[in-house]
């Protein structure tokens, strides 16, 4: 594997190549971003990863500096993945200057869920997506349903600027207790790591619940929201949207089983943990 940390020598790395398929991350990498890089596999060659961990998209009192930097590790994985190139920028090369130009993500897409509680977090995500497209001018780009808002906005981007990039999702890779992984389970202390699964758990009942009684949805995630308070957790949403547009279900969606997914942000101890579930 090749690892570059300039765009230059990035595109001297890719010159002539028009089938690349692309997995960004932000590194600390884990089961489900090394199953990203497998399904990229599936729809080119050759596989280029990217690890940045993105200042612009993390907000004044979040995690940005103890974000988990594991770099020696993630290039052995992505070795063992058959990874081609993998390109790791430092802040100076990708954001030589203040990044002024960025992309603004639709009110309704980029202000909700995710975008309500993280103000300007999409902003920075689409960003440097859009940056690291074009540096790597990818043919497709896998990106995970784990963070399902995210995958959508960038779709959705990737429609509206014509990008010739197709955007391939990859399903939630969990630990065998239901987590959803994530470089932010590291966070957990051992008793928090034990009672983390909770919150797959409640996403599972809320989509037995809708499928039985969809008309209940307020009611439904009203008490799963209520449940995870009462172990002690601190949720910011537990959502029932379209999959289509994350708009919440009419009525009449919700009579005609539209597709839906249900959606989770919450805290437990100082660790912020998302999932979701299509039901
Ligand atoms: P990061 O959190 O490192 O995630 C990189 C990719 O791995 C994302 O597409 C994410 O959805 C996917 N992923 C994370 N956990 C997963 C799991 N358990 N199963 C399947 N896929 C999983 O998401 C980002 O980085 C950044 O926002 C980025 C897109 C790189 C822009 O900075």
């Amino acid at each position: 594997m090749k690892i570059v940390s300039t765009i230059e020598d990035l595109r001297d790395q890719l010159r002539g190549q028009l089938r690349t398929a692309f997995v960004p991350t932000m590194g600390n990498l884990h089961e489900g971003h090394l199953s990203l890089m497998r399904l990229a596999a599936r729809h080119g060659d050759p596989v280029v990863a990217s690890i940045f961990v993105n200042r612009l998209q993390f907000g004044p009192n979040e995690d940005f500096d103890r974000y988990p930097r594991t770099f020696e590790a993630d290039c052995e994985k992505l070795a063992r993945e058959g990874v081609y190139v993998l390109f790791a920028p430092d802040e100076k090369e990708l954001y030589p200057e203040p990044q002024e130009y960025r992309v603004n993500p639709p009110h309704h897409l980029g202000d909700i869920l995710e975008g309500e509680f993280r103000p300007g977090f999409f902003v920075g995500v689409t960003t440097v997506v859009l940056k690291l497209f074009s540096c790597v001018q990818p043919r497709a780009a896998v990106f995970g349903k784990k963070d399902y808002q995210q995958l959508m906005i960038i779709r959705n981007m990737c429609r509206q600027f014509a990008l010739p990039v197709e955007v391939v999702a990859a399903e939630t890779v969990r630990a065998t207790d239901g987590l959803a992984l994530s470089s932010r389970n590291g966070y957990l202390t051992a008793a928090e790591r034990i009672e983390a699964p909770a919150l797959a758990a409640t996403l599972q009942e809320v989509r037995a619940q809708m499928l039985a009684k969809p008309l209940e949805m307020a009611r439904i995630e009203r008490e799963a929201c209520a449940r995870l308070e009462a172990r002690g957790w601190y949720p910011d949403y537990i959502s029932v949207r379209r999959r289509a547009d994350l708009q919440t279900p009419s009525m009449v969606d919700l009579a005609a089983a539209t597709p839906l997914v249900v959606l989770s942000a919450a805290r437990l101890g100082a660790t912020r943990l998302i999932d979701n579930l299509e039901i």
